[in-house]
């Protein structure tokens, strides 16, 4: 059996052995948010400065709780704390590497146990749709967990044919401390796609969750303590980019900065990275997605994928497949379709069950989508459906479908990050390259058709991370994640993510002939 755990999975499916036994999984009632403060050197802390982060619920816009905001000063305290828990004979310097992947897993152990809670948390915090968050989201948490566990003692060396004279070996050893920055369209999956790969490999880690949604970090703070990581392997500190988050980049002392969120930043951060001490950068940054549609593709299977594959999340994701290409033959009818499907969309408080839709993450996001989307009006492309603020008031937005979209048009160039779909025509397989190539960015693809030529010569062809063939985000924690062009540095996920988090190391022994 398949094992992708992308949200065009059918959950049903995939957990109908357990959905048979256990009631289906229904959101914590008010659920306590336990865990407000700095987590450093497994303590509790108040910032230096005083100042907290106000966290909101997007769906109601009521404060949730206030957590302990951290700058500079919190930054640093948390590096010193990361470094002398990576120093030589720490206890995770010393510890034997199949206990590295034992915590990890006792981590998934734990993150099992309170899935509910953090699924609730998820929901009120992002806006996600409680069931996504439960069967997207945490099942991906777990799995890339248990699979960096199963990693951790099996990240071996080489040796190397030199002159005779010598013997040389490589040991693929721990970077020292990751700075890690993240958003906030999937918190808890962002983090452990963070810290996974960087514990698993031996290194220390001081994490910044994003200001909108820092409470699902928290508890796993909390976790990672229980789980038994000595203290300072794992540090999490909530804060703002421009302060918290810039220290990180320009800090001295951190030997890898990890980010995953908008290109504008990523650039800032590579720029940090080359201010200061080199230290390593990999990116994970926005995409522009091409969803290459042929005639002969299964048409309601392709409207369905194409569909889920845009609106996921709020279409809030950096995979978002935003320009959709058909053929032509198909074009109005795929159109007509999709609209039928956006229109289907059932919008309301995610934590309700029926609800395909929540609000856009914060005021920031729904100004820029809003804006967007009336460009593509002004610009001339047709609006199907949508268009418009859902609701009385609130961060929702009306699922959209704008078709006759050219390439010159701002909503085909610029990342929405929204639920707008932009659907264009195209009549020939070199055309539909050519265009869908026409972008800085480079994230993911998909292409829909029952030609295994065609399928092969358009995956060969497009300047992307991933391509998926008949079917979209179909992914999985032993999957190779990442950009070509400006959608990022390096992979994330799958055995390509070691290298991220290790250096080589060549030691060349001389062998000595006083016996020969
Ligand atoms: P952002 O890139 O500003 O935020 C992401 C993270 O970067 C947050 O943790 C933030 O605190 C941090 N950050 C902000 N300024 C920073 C700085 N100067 N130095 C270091 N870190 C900094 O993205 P934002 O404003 O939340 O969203 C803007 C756009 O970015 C979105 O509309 C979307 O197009 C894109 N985006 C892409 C994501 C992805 O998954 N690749 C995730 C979030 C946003
Ligand atoms: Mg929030």
């Amino acid at each position: 059996k398949c094992d992708h755990q992308g949200p065009n999975r059918d959950h049903k499916s995939q957990h109908g052995d357990e959905a048979k036994m256990k009631p289906f999984p229904t959101p914590v009632q008010d659920p306590p948010i336990l865990y407000t403060k700095l987590f450093i050197d497994n303590d509790w802390h108040k910032s230096c400065s005083g100042r907290k982060i106000p966290v909101f619920n997007p769906t109601t816009g009521e404060l949730l709780c206030e957590v302990e905001e951290a700058d500079s000063e919190d930054i640093d305290k948390a590096v010193k704390c990361a470094r002398a828990a990576f120093q030589m004979g720490s206890p995770w310097r010393s510890m034997d590497a199949s206990d590295r992947g034992r915590l990890l897993n006792r981590l998934a152990d734990l993150v099992e146990r309170d899935q509910l809670l953090l699924a609730t948390l998820e929901a009120l915090d992002a806006g996600k749709v409680f069931l996504m968050a439960y069967f997207v989201d945490l099942m991906a948490t777990i799995k890339t967990l248990r699979y960096y566990g199963g990693w951790a003692d099996k990240i071996h060396g080489k040796t190397i044919p030199v002159d005779g004279e010598y013997f040389t070996y490589t040991r693929h050893e721990a970077i020292g401390v990751c700075g890690q920055i993240i958003p906030w369209n999937f918190p808890l999956m962002m983090f452990v796609w963070k810290i996974a790969p960087a514990l698993c490999c031996g290194n220390t880690v001081v994490i910044k969750p994003a200001e909108q949604t820092p409470i699902t970090a928290l508890h796993m703070a909390a976790l990672i303590k229980e789980a038994g990581f000595p203290p300072g392997v794992v540090n999490v500190v909530p804060g703002y980019g421009q302060t918290a988050a810039c220290a990180i980049s320009h800090h001295m002392d951190i030997d890898k900065v990890a980010f995953t969120g908008s290109t504008a930043v990523g650039k800032l951060i590579q720029k940090a990275a080359g201010e200061s001490n080199l230290k390593r950068v990999t990116l994970e940054l926005g995409g522009k997605n091409p969803n290459i549609v042929f005639a002969d593709c299964d048409l309601e299977h392709a409207v369905e994928q194409a569909h889920s594959g845009l609106f996921f999340n709020q279409g809030q994701c950096c995979l978002a497949g935003s320009r959709v290409f058909v053929e032509e033959p198909i074009y109005e009818e795929f159109v007509r379709r999709s609209v039928q499907k956006a229109k289907s969309r059932v919008l309301g408080n995610p934590l309700l069950p029926g609800v395909d839709q929540g609000p856009q993450i914060d005021q920031k996001q729904f100004d820029k989508i809003m804006e967007l989307i009336e460009s593509g009006k002004r610009e001339g492309a047709t609006l199907e459906c949508g268009g418009a603020p859902w609701g009385q008031h609130g961060l929702f937005i009306q699922p959209t479908v704008f078709s006759n979209v050219t390439d010159d048009m701002r909503i085909a160039k610029e990342e929405i990050f929204g639920p707008v779909q932009q659907i264009m025509s195209f009549r020939s397989i070199g055309e539909v390259i050519q265009r869908a190539n026409a972008t800085h960015y480079g994230l993911a693809a998909g292409v829909f058709t029952s030609d295994i030529n065609k399928a092969l010569t358009v995956s060969s062809a497009l300047q992307a991370g991933m391509v998926w063939v008949n079917c979209y985000n179909a992914m999985s924690a032993q999957c190779p994640f990442g950009g070509f062009k400006m959608s990022g540095n390096g992979r994330e996920l799958g055995e390509y993510a070691l290298q991220e988090y290790t250096e080589i190391k060549a030691v060349t022994i001389k062998i000595s002939q006083k016996n020969s």
